[in-house]
């Protein structure tokens, strides 16, 4: 087992060798861009750090760990479009640098590059991954559909805030780790257990996106900060504002999150300051740690050593406390 800097290095490398030169140059250079754009490759690395886990040279997962960052890339493309997002890590997004139509058409060649990977692994484990893969990328379907629905409504309920992100982002990190289990021909009970670690990880993970989208530091977050709040997108941070705030702050609250503007600038301020003030900013920090720790308890149900329990809880803490 090595630390992370390593299976970060490795997957770098092999990603590059992804790179398709082939014709047309104006459905491959979007997918090339996209993929080169760096990002944190976080869910990669965890499919190699799986595979090593369960006792099995990473170089066997580097196909199941590319499909998942091609997958995820390919829902960002997808994202970006449905979220009028104008830039990823740092850069204009495919849609804002080519077309709508462009976004759609590249993307869905990511998903389907992202299913071929698995053609590299012989029937038994192919299977078992593409099953997988179906079934968790349907759920990120139904979650951002979620997502998007939430946009229009104001009586959305913590419970299924936390089913929508489940979907749209922590069966992925679930996944990404079991797949990695599953190429190293891991127990039932052990793919399951570092499924469970991953989905709680992601659960918090994209509570702390949510927190960022709002607060991140605008030089380096990468992403549009406020973009959630221009979205009318219904948040950890936006329900636990209403439930805190009096019933002025939740009149103001309610209002501004049922239009859409053409500046936005003093909506983000307001919003902002409800946030912190009510105290669903800090609720959120709190829902963050608690699902960080839900995810190290499943690792008391393991049978791994205690350095690999260690590096996985350096990982989830680190995730925690990122700015980007
Ligand atoms: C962004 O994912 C989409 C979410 C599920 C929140 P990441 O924050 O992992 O994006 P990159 O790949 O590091 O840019
Ligand atoms: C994205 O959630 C989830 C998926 C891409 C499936 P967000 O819309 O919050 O992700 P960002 O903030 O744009 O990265
Ligand atoms: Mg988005
Ligand atoms: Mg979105
Ligand atoms: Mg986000």
């Amino acid at each position: 087992m090595q630390q992370v800097q390593f299976y970060q290095d490795e997957f770098t490398s092999y990603l590059k060798g992804f790179t398709t030169h082939r014709e047309p140059v104006s459905l491959y250079n979007p997918i090339n861009y996209i993929l080169q754009l760096g990002g944190k490759r976080l869910r990669p690395v965890l499919t190699l750090m799986a595979a090593e886990i369960f006792n099995t040279n990473y170089q066997k997962a580097l196909d199941a760990a590319l499909s998942i960052e091609v997958f995820h890339n390919f829902s960002l493309v997808h994202d970006d479009i449905m979220d009028d997002a104008p830039l990823r890590r740092g850069k204009e997004t495919v849609h804002e640098k080519w077309s709508i139509n462009t976004g759609i058409l590249s993307g869905d060649a990511m998903l389907i590059m992202a299913y071929q990977l698995f053609e590299n692994y012989e029937p038994n484990t192919f299977q078992a991954l593409a099953k997988l893969f179906s079934k968790t990328a349907l759920e990120v379907c139904e979650g951002q559909q979620y997502d998007v629905d939430f946009e229009t409504r104001n009586d959305v309920s913590v419970s299924e805030y936390l089913k929508m992100i489940e979907y749209k982002t922590a069966v992925l990190v679930g996944a990404a780790m079991k797949m990695g289990a599953i190429v190293a021909n891991a127990s039932e009970e052990d793919q399951n257990n570092i499924y469970e670690f991953g989905r709680n990880l992601g659960i918090a993970f994209q509570l702390q996106d949510d927190y960022l989208d709002a607060f991140g530091n605008p030089e380096t977050f990468g992403k549009q900060v406020g973009g959630d709040i221009i979205e009318n997108k219904k948040t950890y941070l936006y329900i636990k504002a209403l439930e805190f705030s009096n019933e002025d702050n939740k009149a103001k609250l309610s209002e501004l999150f049922s239009k859409t503007l053409e500046d936005n600038e003093q909506k983000i301020e307001t919003v902002k300051t409800i946030f912190n003030e009510s105290g669903s900013a800090n609720a959120t920090k709190t829902a963050i740690e608690a699902y960080t720790n839900k995810a190290f308890h499943v690792l008391d149900f393991m049978s791994i050593s205690e350095n690999k329990k260690m590096l996985l809880k350096a990982f989830g803490e680190n995730l925690m406390n990122r700015s980007v």
